[in-house]
């Protein structure tokens, strides 16, 4: 009775984790998702099917649950995995830092047990530039000093990667730490995207829903910023080319004649903009207004992090291929759809 092969992703109905299902489908990987659905929706999966017309496997568990997850890994030929699924909110990670250590880490290690059992290899994490704190040089590469971050996310990160490491060392797997720029946009058909949950902390959530009038104004966190224009400035690399960085990935892993492989890579545009021209750029893009004020710096945040993503073109032939235009247009697409879905 030979079960055909599929990819775990967990958090497979999240932001990120919802467009990978999508390119992984495309890719005709058989996919099994487990979500917990804390910080999404059951309608992502029916838009995920709509989207890729096909069908991939959903479990709703959080993946504490030890028996839940056995379980799955006992009905399916697991040949790798894509571990999106964790707490994300930076400010809330500082006033519930335990949480976050327990949901973040337990939930890593209890699929590595999995993984470790079943000589499972093919490991992919979700990392975040936060590694590397306020780099001293731009743009950031991979062999920039990895520095504590601020943040008890941040340091789930961090230590979710050293765990990696010391799994791939000591048990002879292949694994890849993919480290996040700012994920932006949503999907070109308008049925995949950032599920605003409460009042977005992120700025592209925000200056949607000030632009819908869902919000009254805009908070720039600060324009006194050794920066252009004094603002901050972030890589805002677009979620679709994002998701498609994660299939070139797994088929490396998979591909790989190697048993051991700790592969890193920033996944970016190599290009920074600043808090302003991000608003502008979307008022443009869009013909929308979006008022805002400025205000003091948000703590915690670092003036300028963008990357050098040249080791993903020479590794995985992957670069990001959609402007920033483009990717604030379908931000704006996305909150029209989902004011149809409220009507
Ligand atoms: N910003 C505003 N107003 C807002 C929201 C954001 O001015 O209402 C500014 C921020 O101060 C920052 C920029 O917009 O300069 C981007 O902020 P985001 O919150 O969207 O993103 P961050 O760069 O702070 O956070 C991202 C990821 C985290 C990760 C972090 C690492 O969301 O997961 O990068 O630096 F930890």
């Amino acid at each position: 009775n030979k079960k055909t092969m599929a990819i775990l992703v967990t958090g497979g109905l999240g932001y990120i984790g919802s467009h990978t299902v999508v390119e992984l489908l495309k890719n005709n990987f058989e996919v099994v998702i487990i979500d917990d659905l804390s910080n999404t929706e059951k309608f992502i999966l029916e838009n995920i099917e709509e989207v890729s017309g096909k069908k991939p496997i959903f479990y709703p568990f959080d993946l504490k649950r030890k028996e839940l997850l056995k379980q799955v890994f006992d009905a399916h030929q697991i040949e790798g995995c894509i571990h999106f699924a964790a707490f994300k909110a930076v400010g809330e990670s500082q006033v519930k830092p335990i949480e976050y250590y327990e949901n973040n880490l337990f939930s890593s290690i209890n699929l590595l047990q999995e993984f470790r059992e079943r000589n499972i290899s093919n490991f992919i994490f979700s990392s975040s530039c936060t590694v590397y704190g306020q780099a001293d040089k731009m743009p950031i590469d991979e062999e920039t000093e990895l520095k504590l971050p601020e943040s008890s996310y941040g340091k789930t990160k961090q230590m979710g990667e050293e765990i990696l490491r010391d799994f791939a060392a000591a048990y002879k797997k292949r694994v890849t730490l993919l480290r996040y720029f700012n994920p932006i946009g949503a999907h070109p058909s308008a049925k995949l995207g950032e599920l605003p949950i409460g009042i977005p902390n992120n700025l592209i959530p925000f200056v949607m829903q000030t632009a819908a009038g869902i919000r009254e104004k805009l908070s720039i966190w600060g324009d006194d910023y050794p920066t252009v224009d004094g603002t901050a400035v972030r890589d805002y690399i677009y979620v679709v080319d994002l998701a498609k960085a994660h299939v070139k990935a797994l088929q490396k892993l998979i591909n790989s004649t190697q048993e051991k492989v700790i592969d890193i890579y920033n996944l970016g545009t190599g290009k920074g903009s600043s808090v302003l021209e991000v608003v502008h750029a979307f008022e443009k893009a869009n013909d929308v207004k979006v008022p805002y004020e400025i205000k003091d710096r948000r703590a915690g945040d670092t003036t300028i992090a963008y990357a050098n993503a040249d080791k993903a073109e020479k590794e995985l032939g992957w670069k990001s291929e959609t402007s920033l235009k483009e990717a604030l247009r379908t931000v704006w697409q996305w909150q029209k759809y989902l004011e149809t879905r409220d009507n």
